[in-house]
């Protein structure tokens, strides 16, 4: 079995291994902006395609004590020269001088500090050991490399890993070009799964932008993959890919699809640009074929849909415009009052402050990294 690590925000943490867990992959465990498990090939494929929380999957292809740049050095050409295999995959095949490669380093807390210092080391043994064996190298593109690896030193512990999504997995295909303040969509997605939503009732967004949450929680309630639109495939690349098999995951995905017209989709924009944004990604998303209302006007003013109550997700604009306005945060907690009684409502804030003038006492509050930005996910019951 392979050692899997899939690469998160800070705080979804908990999230991801939840999916992780669900996708039945085995020991996972939380890391800080991580969570490792282990798993088969055909795990890594069916992970790629279906966590909607995690940034990259990775594979680690050794780890080792690491004190200085020899150590470093050494460690690396163990892994590049030795004769392991990762799951049926043998060092000389995916060291494979043919294939073009690069690498990225980062280092917390280690004596080598310069990440720049430590991926060329890292690419010099791996270099080294490929003329050593087959009397050539790998060229490196860093733009597209055939193999992306990725070098983590922490302390005395260096990793070497195996980038296996590429494009990262926020690249789901469905969002339009010059889209502004969007929302990323691993946490639009955590907002919806920490709601803890049934899938019931209608799915609203007074503050709906592109659409993003719209998006990311219709998936979830269709259990339809998040990766479905992806052309790119860094793992399509590597030796012992079958892409039979990866094609069947796909066709399982599809089959197990939800009819989308019992989906119901509100979203609501005082900016008619954004709303225009919104129906473009609902139509690629795939989710043109569900009820939809999508209104160019206040979000203060929007009013209940009818039928059962659902599940109402919101992303103000904490940056320029609502900002430090602790009134619009007060606005916006009395309309999940008075509108949206008996729905479950997802608040993404900034500042804690924002979820105090919201003014409802939150059943669950999630802390995130957004981007450079503290955030937090606040999960109301309004009922
Ligand atoms: C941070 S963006 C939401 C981004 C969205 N989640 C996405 O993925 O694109 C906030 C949105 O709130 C809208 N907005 C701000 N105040 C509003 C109001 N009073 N009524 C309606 N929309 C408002 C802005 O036009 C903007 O599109």
């Amino acid at each position: 079995l392979l050692r899997l690590v899939a690469t998160c925000a800070l705080g979804l943490e908990r999230l991801l291994a939840a999916e992780m867990t669900a996708l039945l992959v085995r020991e996972v465990e939380p890391l800080r902006g991580a969570v490792a498990a282990t798993g088969s090939w055909l795990d890594v494929w069916r992970l790629n395609l279906w966590l909607r929380t995690a940034n990259r999957v990775l594979v680690e292809l050794g780890s080792f004590e690491c004190a200085d740049g020899d150590a470093l050095y050494r460690g690396v050409s163990g892994i590049a020269a030795g004769d392991e295999s990762w799951g049926g995959v043998g060092a000389r095949d995916l060291f494979d001088p043919r294939a073009t490669i690069a690498v990225r380093a980062t280092t917390a807390g280690s004596s080598l500090r310069d990440s720049g210092f430590v991926a060329l080391r890292t690419k010099d043994a791996v270099v080294d050991a490929q003329r050593a064996r087959a009397g050539r190298r790998s060229e490196v593109s860093r733009r597209d490399p055939d193999l992306p690896l990725r070098l983590w030193l922490e302390h005395e512990r260096a990793s070497l890993l195996l980038d296996t999504s590429g494009v990262p997995l926020d690249r789901r295909g469905y969002r339009p070009a010059g889209v502004v303040a969007p929302v990323r969509e691993q946490l639009a997605a955590a907002c919806a799964i920490a709601s803890g939503w049934d899938g019931l009732g209608p799915v609203v967004d007074p503050m709906c932008g592109s659409g993003t949450l719209l998006v990311e929680t219709g998936w979830i309630a269709l259990r339809r993959a998040p990766g479905l639109l992806r052309r790119h495939w860094q793992f399509a690349r590597f030796p012992g890919f079958d892409a039979a098999a990866f094609e069947r995951l796909r066709d399982e995905a599809r089959a197990g699809e939800l009819p989308v017209a019992d989906l119901h989709l509100h979203g609501r924009d005082q900016d008619a640009t954004a709303v225009a944004a919104a129906h473009q990604s609902l139509a690629t998303a795939g989710l043109d074929g569900a009820a939809i209302v999508l209104e160019t006007g206040d979000a203060f003013a929007m009013s209940r849909p009818p039928g059962l109550p659902g599940l109402v997700l919101v992303n103000p604009p904490w940056g320029e415009r609502l900002g430090g306005d602790a009134d619009s945060w007060r606005k916006l907690g009395d309309l999940l009052k008075r509108t949206f009684a008996g729905y479950r409502a997802v608040v993404l804030a900034g500042d804690p402050s924002h979820a105090k003038q919201v003014g409802l006492r939150p059943a669950r509050r999630t802390p995130v990294r957004n981007g450079p930005l503290d955030a937090r996910i606040l999960v109301y019951e309004l009922y």
